[in-house]
């Protein structure tokens, strides 16, 4: 390929490489974008696929290999030099500014003027515009501070369509919205192709690869290992090359649960979030929440983790009364939570995997009045081989790949053993095998006596893992079904049903 003349349209990458330091993390990769198409990029996590992108859209520099842009040499210098180029990234992680207002982040960089003053109306007009085409609902002169992921993930998408990019790059866009959300992200990208754009579409949810992409690249361990040209890509054929073996999809059912309650909520609710939620949660059962965005399910567990206060109700753990609200005084009762958001509540980026892990514990785990740095790498290195961690837990966990941060995040809320484990998004942008690892984890901690609560957009996810499910809508539990009974469209009919 190396010899041929670059093509005279399209986005060409040839022999990408990246290292740090010593380590080599993208491996002489290929890749043609051309306009109007999708190239659907797959791997496991840490394969190196975020690292491609960030090359491509001037965060980072290659360490060698070339790019052309429809003909004529392309090195960005900065996202601002490869936007200026006509080349979006929207990037895994949400990046906003939360002080500042939607239409801000929308614009920021370029900033519209009349007169010497931002001119702000055009600037809300035209934010109003471009949100309403991604069905995103928000006022945009309202701070970011406070609005959901799912919104967040649309404000990130549109601030890159306001720049008019003729290629555009999306990181795992639908890992933290809802289906609904995800069908409106998809429609954009038919539209961009059928505009003439050319996408790069990063995803986990091989189905979303499937509808969108019409070549399918997938990297293993910064090599390209496999490149599909014809459509559809069967769905067992990208999960070989990403694992590297052969895998199954196996469901287990989750061995039966006991008849001790653990949890109990009793006419729980909270002013403006929801309202009249009670039920049980039995010894080694796992309970799944359904619903749609909005429908008050995080709300309802962050109450229960003493994260928000509760307004109505009762919570009880082996029959003894929560009074503390807080969720210190939930975790004294033996209730944790592992929230959504990674990076905003749940990790701190700057600190090594294994600080971050040891972190709440390090009272419990200091021999004498203060943890040892020998103990904080044992712990973390425990958690690394339970958890199969992939990378080195010595190192800012923000280095790591999206992914594996999640299993830090997982791996930190269990180096003790609740009572009640609450998992809000446990797999968001988590590769089919440490899913699965995942899910292996969330059932032997079940059959081993734990309650779990599962949070999750994904259905699938919710029936594959749970007993029961409560399925909630508009702040209120609209049903709850035995294993048997959830087939998606009854869960559908309880979650649109208000
Ligand atoms: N600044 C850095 N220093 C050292 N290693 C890094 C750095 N940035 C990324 N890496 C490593 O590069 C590898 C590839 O990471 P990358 O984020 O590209 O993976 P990914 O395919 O996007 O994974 P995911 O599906 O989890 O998002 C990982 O092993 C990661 O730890
Ligand atoms: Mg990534």
């Amino acid at each position: 390929m190396e010899t041929n003349a670059p093509s005279s349209t399209g986005l060409d990458c040839r022999g990408l490489v990246k290292n740090y330091g010593p380590i080599s993390v993208l491996k002489s990769v290929d890749l043609f974008l051309a306009p109007g198409t999708c190239v659907g990029l797959i791997g496991e996590n840490g394969a190196g696929k975020s690292t491609f992108n960030s090359l491509v859209a001037g965060v980072v520099a290659p360490s060698d290999g070339r790019m052309w842009l429809d003909g004529q040499p392309y090195e960005p210098h900065s996202p601002s030099d490869a936007i200026q180029r006509g080349v979006a990234l929207i990037h895994q992680e949400i990046r906003l500014l939360p002080g500042l207002s939607v239409a801000e982040n929308l614009f920021l960089g370029a900033l519209p003027m009349k007169a010497g003053r931002i001119d702000r109306r055009y600037m809300e007009e035209k934010a109003r515009a471009v949100l309403a085409t991604l069905g995103v609902r928000v006022d945009p002169r309202r701070p970011v501070l406070g609005l959901t992921m799912a919104v967040q993930q649309g404000i990130e998408i549109a601030k890159a369509i306001l720049r008019n990019p003729r290629y555009v790059i999306f990181d795992e866009p639908t890992a933290a919205v809802g289906e609904t959300e995800a069908e409106q992200i998809m429609a954009q990208v038919q539209k961009l192709k059928s505009e003439g754009v050319g996408v790069i579409y990063v995803s986990h949810r091989l189905d979303e690869v499937q509808e969108l992409a019409d070549e399918v690249v997938c990297l293993r361990d910064g090599h390209r290992v496999s490149r599909w040209t014809e459509r559809p890509v069967p769905k067992d054929e990208m999960i070989n090359a990403m694992v590297g073996r052969e895998f199954t999809f196996e469901h287990h059912p989750p061995s039966p649960s006991r008849d001790k309650v653990v949890l109990e909520v009793r006419g729980a609710g909270r002013s403006g979030a929801f309202e009249g939620v009670s039920f049980d949660l039995y010894e080694g059962e796992i309970l799944g929440l359904a619903g749609l965005i909005g429908a008050g399910r995080t709300d309802v567990v962050r109450a229960i983790a003493g994260a928000d206060r509760l307004d109505r109700g009762t919570i009880s753990v082996d029959g003894r009364d929560i009074q503390f609200r807080s969720p210190k005084g939930a975790m004294k009762a033996g209730i944790f939570m592992v929230p959504e958001d990674r990076k905003g509540q749940g990790l701190n980026l700057d600190r090594s995997a294994s600080e971050n892990i040891t972190l709440p514990w390090e009272k419990k785990l200091a021999k004498f009045g203060q943890i040892t740095g020998r103990r904080v790498a044992e712990v973390g290195e425990t958690q690394k081989d339970r958890f199969d961690i992939r990378g080195r837990m010595n190192l800012p966990v923000g280095s790591m790949s999206g992914g594996n941060q999640q299993k830090v995040l997982l791996a930190k809320w269990l180096v003790e053993e609740p009572r009640v484990l609450i998992v809000d998004e446990p797999t968001r942008g988590v590769d089919v095998g440490a899913k699965m690892a995942i899910y292996k984890i969330l059932r032997e901690l079940a059959s081993a006596g734990m309650g779990i609560i599962v949070v999750s957009s994904e259905l699938e996810e919710v029936l594959g893992l749970s007993h029961r499910i409560m399925v909630m809508s508009e702040g209120r539990q609209s049903g709850m079904l035995s294993r048997e009974e959830a087939i998606p469209e009854r869960v559908m009919s309880l979650a649109v049903s208000g």
